[in-house]
C-alpha cells in the first residue's frame, strides 16, 4: 500500500513537476517526541548538499545509522536502515512531514513504530549526540590459562531467559552439588543476561533488584565450591535490553572481579552497529580483555559475537577462551543437528584454553527426544565443545542425569589433548566421526541423521581406526572385542559414542 502511495506521488511530481514543487522533503535536525524501547530513536538529521539528500536516525541501541537507498517524493522520505545484523533483511522506513511535524513509519527487526518529531534547536540536538569512545590501538592481549579442557558449567539462558533471579541461582547452585553434576565436572554457575540494573552516580552498574547482592550471591556459591560468572556486552544494550558496558568497559571490569566472578560471556548485541568490522570487533574484545587481565582475577572470557570474522583464528589474542561459532541453539533437532553437524567451527581453531563454542547444552529442556539429546551430548563431547548446561538442574528426569553425568562421554569431551573431531564418512542419512584422544585410543561417533531406524555397517579400517582390539559403548556402557567389522542400529536421529582401543 505504501508503496503504492510512493509511486502514484513519485508519477505525479514527474508528470507534473508543480506537484513535487510544492511539497518538499523533510530537511535539517528533528528529535522524536517517543519511541518504543528498542530501538529507542532519538533524533533525525536530513541533509541537502549540492542537491543530493541525505539522512542520519540515531538510536540509543546503534548509535547514528545512515539512511539507505533514500528516496524522495514531495514531502515524503523512503529508506531503509541497517543495524549491523546480517540476519535481518532492511524493510523500507517512510518520514513525511509538513513545517511542525514529522512522522516516521516502519519495523525494525521486530519492532514496528509510529512515531513524531518536532523541529529542534541545534542544542536539542547535540545534547542527544551518541556518546564515542576510542578503542585500543592493536596489541595481542596474554591469555591466562584457566581453561585447558573446555569449560563445564551451567548457564541461565537457555532455560530461563531473562527471568532469573538470586534465589534461582543458589538452588542451581545447590543442585549442582545434590544432583551429581558438580562432581562430574560442572562447576560454573553463570548468570546470563537480565542481571542488570542501571548505573549509580559514579557510574559503577548495579544489579536490578532480583539481585539484591551480587558479591553475596558470589560468595555463597564459592561457599559451595562452585564458580560463578556472568555476562555484559560491548554496547550500550545487551541483547535483553539491558545496561551494557559501553563507554564502562574497565569499570565494569573492575565491578565484577570485585563481586568475584570468575567468568565473563561478553556478547556484541547493539554494538553490532557500530563494531562492524573485524577490527573494530577486534578492538572491542581486546578492550574487555585487557580490563579483565587489569583486575588480576582470574577470569574466563567468553566471546559471544556469532562467528563473525573468523573469531577462531583471533579469540586466544584478545585473551578468550572461548568463542561461539553461529547464532544462538534452539531446543529442536534441526537446528541443534545444523549446528553440530554443519556449522561447529574450524577444527584447528581449537585446543587446550581456547575453545570453538557451538552454543550451551540443550540436553533435559523438553523439544528433544532422549535419543537426540544423546546425539547433542555425543557431537558436543566429539567436538571438545565447552559443557554448558541450559537445564533446570533442580528438575531433571533420569535420563537427563544420566546423559549428563556420562563420565564417559564427558571424558571424550574433556580429553586434555584438545583435538576437534572431525566426520570421516557421512552420507544423506549418516555421519561417522572419530576424535584421537590423549591415550592413544579413539573415539567413534557414529550418527543417524535420518528420522527413521538404520543400520550403519562398514569396515573398522575405512574409517582410520585399523588394529582396534577393544571397543567400549559409552551410551550402553557395554565392552567388546573389535572384530573387522562394525554394525550398529540406530534409532531416529540417535547416535553411538564408542572409544576404540
Ligand atoms: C544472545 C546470545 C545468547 C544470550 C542472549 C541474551 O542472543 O547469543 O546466548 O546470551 O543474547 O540476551
Amino acid at each position: 500500500m505504501r508503496k503504492r502511495f510512493l509511486s502514484l506521488t513519485l508519477a505525479l511530481s514527474v508528470l507534473f513537476p508543480a506537484y513535487g514543487a510544492k511539497a518538499k522533503p523533510p530537511e535539517g535536525g528533528w528529535v522524536f517526541d517517543g519511541s518504543p524501547d528498542y530501538p529507542d530513536f532519538t533524533r533525525v538529521v536530513i541533509n541537502r548538499t549540492s542537491g543530493t539528500l541525505s539522512g542520519v536516525i540515531t538510536s540509543r541501541w546503534y548509535g547514528d545509522l545512515p539512511m539507505q537507498d533514500l528516496r524522495a517524493a514531495g514531502d515524503t522520505l523512503v529508506f531503509k536502515i541497517n543495524n549491523g545484523n546480517p540476519r535481518l533483511t532492511p524493510s523500507d522506513i517512510v518520514i513525511t512531514a509538513d513545517d511542525k511535524v514529522l512522522r516516521m513509519k516502519g519495523t525494525l527487526w521486530y519492532q514496528s513504530f509510529d512515531i513524531t518529531a518536532h523541529k529542534a534547536t541545534k542544542t536539542e540536538l547535540k545534547a542527544l549526540d551518541f556518546p564515542t569512545y576510542p578503542l585500543p590501538p592493536y596489541r595481542v592481549v596474554a591469555q591466562k590459562a584457566l581453561a585447558l579442557t573446555p569449560p563445564m558449567g551451567w548457564n541461565s539462558w537457555n532455560r530461563f531467559n531473562t527471568e532469573i533471579d538470586d534465589k534461582t541461582v543458589r538452588e542451581i547452585a545447590d543442585a549442582l552439588v545434590s544432583s551429581g553434576l558438580k562432581d562430574a565436572g560442572y562447576v560454573y554457575v553463570n548468570i546470563d543476561d537480565g542481571w542488570q540494573g542501571k548505573r549509580d552516580a559514579n557510574g559503577v552498574l548495579q544489579p536490578n533488584a532480583k539481585f539484591p547482592d551480587m558479591k553475596a550471591l558470589a560468595d555463597y556459591v564459592h561457599s559451595k565450591g562452585l564458580k560463578i560468572g556472568i555476562y555484559s556486552s560491548q554496547g550500550p544494550k545487551t541483547c535483553g535490553g539491558f545496561e551494557g558496558s559501553y563507554g564502562h568497559v574497565e569499570q565494569d571490569a573492575k565491578t565484577f572481579a570485585e563481586w568475584g566472578m570468575d567468568y565473563l560471556k561478553y556478547d556484541l548485541c547493539s554494538g553490532e552497529a557500530f563494531y562492524h568490522t573485524r577490527e573494530t570487533v577486534y578492538a572491542s574484545y581486546q578492550q574487555m580483555g585487557e580490563a579483565l587481565a587489569a583486575t588480576g582475577h582470574d577470569i574466563v572470557f567468553s566471546l559471544c559475537q556469532y562467528g563473525r570474522f573468523d573469531v577462531g583464528s583471533w579469540g586466544r589474542d584478545v585473551g578468550g577462551h572461548l568463542w561461539r561459532t553461529t547464532g544462538d541453539i534452539e531446543d529442536n533437532y534441526a537446528r541443534m543437528a545444523w549446528i553440530g553437524f554443519d556449522a561447529s567451527g574450524k577444527p584447528n581453531h581449537t585446543g587446550p584454553n581456547g575453545w570453538n563454542d557451538p552454543d550451551m547444552l540443550e540436553v533435559g529442556n523438553g523439544g528433544m527426544t532422549t535419543d537426540e539429546y544423546k546425539t547433542h551430548m555425543s557431537l558436543w563431547a566429539l567436538m571438545a565443545a565447552p559443557l554448558l548446561l541450559g537445564n533446570d538442574v533442580r528438575t531433571m528426569t533420569p535420563d537427563t542425569v544420566a546423559i549428563l553425568t556420562n563420565r564417559d562421554v564427558i571424558a571424550v569431551d574433556q580429553d586434555t589433548a584438545g583435538v576437534q573431531g572431525l566426520p570421516v564418512k557421512k552420507d544423506a542419512t549418516h555421519e561417522i566421526w572419530t576424535k584421537k584422544l590423549s591415550d592413544g585410543a579413539t573415539a567413534v561417533g557414529l550418527f543417524n541423521r535420518s528420522d527413521k531406524p538404520i543400520t550403519i555397517t562398514g569396515s573398522w579400517s575405512e574409517i582410520g581406526v585399523g588394529g582396534a582390539k577393544e571397543v567400549r559403548d559409552l551410551w550402553a556402557h557395554t565392552q567388546a572385542h573389535a572384530e573387522t567389522d562394525y554394525s550398529y542400529t540406530l534409532p531416529a536421529h540417535g547416535a553411538a559414542l564408542l572409544k576404540v582401543h
